[in-house]
């Protein structure tokens, strides 16, 4: 996730003589910083997730993103007459080639060794950071415009899903195995105003990329949806999402999520990834709990075996390779 370089040293290497958007525009780059990870866990891991950020696409729309060290747009979308400052049509193969040209370089790279997670951000996330001007902690803009211009609000949000199929799908035709979708501020609506806000522009994305693929015949990819905080709508995105996996945070229990989504998708997570901080014994115990959480016999959708957020750049290297020790050695049976 969008920290997840920073616990390792090799990363901030990297990180110490290049911008981080020079870092997602270059290829070369890219490609390094997503398999440093692979490289140190060897075995480990079972999949590697492209470097890039999901600010790409506000970018893409002709917005400008500054990353110091969070984000900053200097000049976000105020009132719905801003919505006119954006690119009035987004030629993703030319805005965005530098991820496509970064994912068929990191998949010859990885020569098969796992495989390659494409993301993007979901369009409420974006859309907050478009209209906040960078992270918030009330979203008192961005809610201002969900209740003040209710369909001017989800005019842009469709808008912004239309971006992410085209990007989402260049992604796909550029090599990417699955396909994610980080909604990291789902969990800041009130459930009635996800399903009216934040469902329809992911139902969007998810029957894009499905059709746009289809048409191509190209065949589509798993798709991810992690709706953080957003735990209340498990059965709602079970049934009407369009995602083959719902990723979950730690603030639900693994037994109490299959049961709400029943057999109908996989699911992702969830350890609270602040127990790394926690030592090998507070590690193994949560593990193990988590495990048992998502046995096999509650479900026979499967479960991918995650962290219920990013990794925090204080995490011990080591620690990290004892929660995937312990991963192996309790998901076996
Ligand atoms: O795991 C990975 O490294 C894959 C690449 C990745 C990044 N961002 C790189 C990154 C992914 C999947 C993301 C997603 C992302 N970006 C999300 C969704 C997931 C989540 O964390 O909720 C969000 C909300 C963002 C936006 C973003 N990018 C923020 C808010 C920040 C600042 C974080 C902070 O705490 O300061 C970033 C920066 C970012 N994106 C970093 C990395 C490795 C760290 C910045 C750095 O290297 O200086």
């Amino acid at each position: 996730m969008r920290q997840a370089g920073r616990y390792l040293p090799e990363f901030r290497e990297v990180r110490a003589s290049h911008e981080f958007f020079e870092v997602c525009r270059t290829p070369d780059l890219a490609m390094e910083v997503t398999l440093q990870p692979i490289r140190r866990y060897t075995g480990l891991l079972d999949a590697s997730i492209i470097f890039s950020d999901i600010l790409v696409v506000p970018q893409a729309m002709g917005m400008e993103v500054e990353m110091n060290p969070g984000p900053h747009f200097p000049d976000p979308l105020n009132t719905p007459d801003d919505i006119s400052k954006l690119s009035p049509s987004v030629d993703v193969n030319k805005e965005l080639k530098y991820v496509f040209d970064a994912i068929t370089q990191t998949r010859k790279g990885l020569n098969g060794e796992v495989p390659l997670i494409g993301f993007c951000g979901a369009p409420w996330t974006l859309f907050s950071y478009m209209v906040e001007g960078g992270g918030t902690k009330t979203f008192q803009k961005s809610k201002t415009w969900l209740f003040k211009y209710p369909e001017e609000s989800k005019k842009l949000l469709l808008r912004i899903s239309d971006v992410c199929v085209d990007f989402l799908v260049g992604q796909a035709k550029a090599g990417a195995q699955l396909l994610q979708v980080f909604d990291s501020w789902a969990g800041e609506l009130s459930p009635y105003d996800f399903s009216e806000f934040a469902l329809p522009s992911l139902q969007a994305i998810s029957s894009g990329v499905r059709s746009k693929l289809a048409a191509e015949g190209i065949p589509v990819p798993p798709l991810i949806l992690f709706a953080k905080g957003a735990n209340h709508a498990l059965p709602l995105l079970a049934e009407q999402g369009g995602y083959d996996v719902l990723g979950i945070d730690w603030c639900i229990d693994p037994v109490e999520a299959r049961r709400l989504v029943g057999d109908k998708v996989a699911l992702q997570g969830n350890m609270d990834p602040n127990v790394l901080y926690g030592g090998k014994d507070a590690i193994e115990r949560t593990v193990k709990r988590m495990c048992e959480g998502f046995r096999k016999d509650r479900g026979t959708k499967g479960w991918i075996c995650n962290l219920g957020h990013g990794i925090t750049p204080g995490v011990d290297t080591e620690d990290l390779r004892w929660f995937l020790e312990c991963v192996h050695k309790y998901s076996r049976n």
